[in-house]
């Protein structure tokens, strides 16, 4: 039985929350962005919705490029605290948090399982947010996180709403691709 609401109700999660990053002039910050979206795979087009009075929201739109990270569930704290921490207070949030930049890749961090380096292609107004939109460049990813078909394996950091964090970890429900097209004859 459903019941309707009249409050503000984020009851949509729970879901990942990405860790975005960006640098522009040596000023280097990440932010945490549970708004965010594949929206393309031809060209592979990734979408966060980022708010104007972001420290992150400058960088992106000055440098026109973004990164975007998943990291584990041993990694949630690190979520909360991109969350939390701006680099409008002068945070360092990756000292603070230990997250590390890969050296040869600065917008992907060594302790993701998945790092997207998207271009900036278009910047949508959606009411209090902005839509950036992404072009993929370059994905890094934990091979040890995924299976032989590149389903991932690990332990995600599922946010709950609330400051709360769960993992995945109970057993897989499969289905075969064809489960409502059975073969004609
Ligand atoms: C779990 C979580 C999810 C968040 N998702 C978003 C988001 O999708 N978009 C956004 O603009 N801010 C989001 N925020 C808020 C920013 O991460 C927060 O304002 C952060 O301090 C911005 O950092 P900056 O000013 O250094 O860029 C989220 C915060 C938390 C804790």
């Amino acid at each position: 039985m459903l019941s309707e609401t009249s409050a503000d109700f984020f009851g949509y999660y729970p879901g990942t929350v990405a860790l975005v990053t960006a640098i522009y002039q040596g000023q280097r910050n990440v932010m945490a962005a549970g708004w965010h979206t594949a929206l393309s795979s031809e060209p592979p087009l990734y979408g966060v919705a980022i708010g104007r009075e972001r420290a992150t929201y400058g960088l992106i739109a000055a440098s026109g490029e973004f990164g975007v990270n998943f990291v584990p569930a041993k990694q949630a704290r690190a979520i909360q605290g991109g969350g939390v921490l701006s680099l409008h207070d002068g945070a360092d949030k990756f000292a603070a948090l230990g997250l590390t930049p890969l050296p040869e890749q600065p917008l992907a961090l060594r302790e993701a399982y998945l790092a997207y380096h998207c271009r900036l292609t278009a910047t949508l107004p959606v009411g209090d947010h902005d839509l950036f939109v992404g072009q993929v460049q370059r994905t890094h990813f934990d091979p040890a996180q995924y299976d032989e078909r590149r389903l991932f394996v690990g332990q995600a950091a599922i946010y709950l709403g609330r400051s709360e964090y769960v993992t995945s970890g109970a057993a897989r429900q499969s289905f075969p691709p064809q489960l409502y097209r059975p073969e004609e004859g």
